[in-house]
């Protein structure tokens, strides 16, 4: 049996086994499993050994393992070198490699949002070109919202409750504007919301966009998808606003994981989907 594995603490709530256990049947990878496992940071680097070994194929880091992860492998692509953040992992001549399927699947999804202005084939065009984007959070996964927002030529304002995560993150991605967790940008296009705040039911972040009432051209994004819609998203949709959760960004991030695995470019038909609610 090949073993593919997602690690990360907690882990209960992980949908990547349904995923990706649901193409390996597609494809007929027969002799393939994936399955989910809780660790400690102290395990890392004997998790990364089983894949020197053999023992494990594949694996997909999340909270709060991405960076962690860092020090005990060989190589990082270069979205991974960029976001210093790691969510999916594997062999490769000898030399086990850290990709970032995060931030190239947040730019696909983006590329979704906006077609008018976006070519297939090439997911680096500058469809943000003068777009305001305000980053709410500055946690694990927000320097791969930013690399791919960026990308695009978005100009990135970005909140977090503590400070020093933003201040990391400056270091990164220097063209970035820092405001005071509470505060508004001015003028802005598109707010995403990479907090953990919404995952627990009535959930609120406590800033207004009262000022965007019937705005249909303002999209709001939240990353959570369980529940689908947050609070952040409904006060958006009452409001007038566009709004989409975060389910395309982890189907098309754990896609290109899966295709980095295995050659095959899988599909995200309405099955997978249903599987999911
Ligand atoms: P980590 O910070 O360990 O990477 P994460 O789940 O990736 O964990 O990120 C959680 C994000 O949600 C952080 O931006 C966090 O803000 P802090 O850096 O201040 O902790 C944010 N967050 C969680 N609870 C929050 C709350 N009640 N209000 C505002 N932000 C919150």
């Amino acid at each position: 049996m090949k073993k593919y594995l997602v690690i990360g603490n907690p882990i209960e709530h992980s949908l990547s086994p349904i995923v990706h256990n649901y193409w390996m049947k597609k494809y007929h990878l027969i002799d393939c499993v994936y399955e989910r496992k809780k660790i400690d940071e102290k395990e890392l680097s004997n998790i990364v050994k089983k894949i020197r070994d053999n023992e494990i194929v594949g694996m997909n880091i999340t909270v709060p393992f991405k960076k962690l992860i860092i020090p005990f492998l060989d190589e990082l692509n270069s979205f991974a070198k960029e976001t210093q953040s790691v969510n999916t992992v594997q062999k490769v001549n000898n030399k086990i490699v850290g990709y970032n399927t995060d931030s190239i699947g947040f730019g696909k999804t983006i590329n979704e949002i906006y077609p008018q202005n976006s070519s297939k084939t090439n997911t680096n065009n500058l469809i943000l070109n003068g777009k305001n984007i305000f980053i709410l959070g500055a946690g694990g996964v927000s320097s791969s919202i930013i690399s791919a927002l960026e990308r695009k030529g978005g100009n990135i304002i970005i909140s977090n409750r503590t400070k020093k995560k933003t201040d990391e993150l400056k270091k990164l991605f220097p063209k970035i504007e820092i405001l005071d967790w509470g505060k508004k940008p001015k003028i802005y296009d598109i707010v995403i919301n990479t907090t953990s705040v919404g995952l627990k039911k009535d959930e609120k972040i406590n800033i207004e966009f009262n000022d965007c009432n019937k705005d249909k051209n303002k999209l709001f994004y939240d990353l959570i998808y369980n529940p689908r819609e947050t609070s952040f998203l409904k006060e958006a949709r009452l409001r007038g606003n566009k709004t989409m959760n975060g389910q395309t960004m982890f189907l098309y991030q754990a896609a290109y994981a899966f295709n980095i695995w295995t050659n095959i470019e899988p599909k995200v038909d309405n099955e997978l989907i249903k599987l999911l609610d």
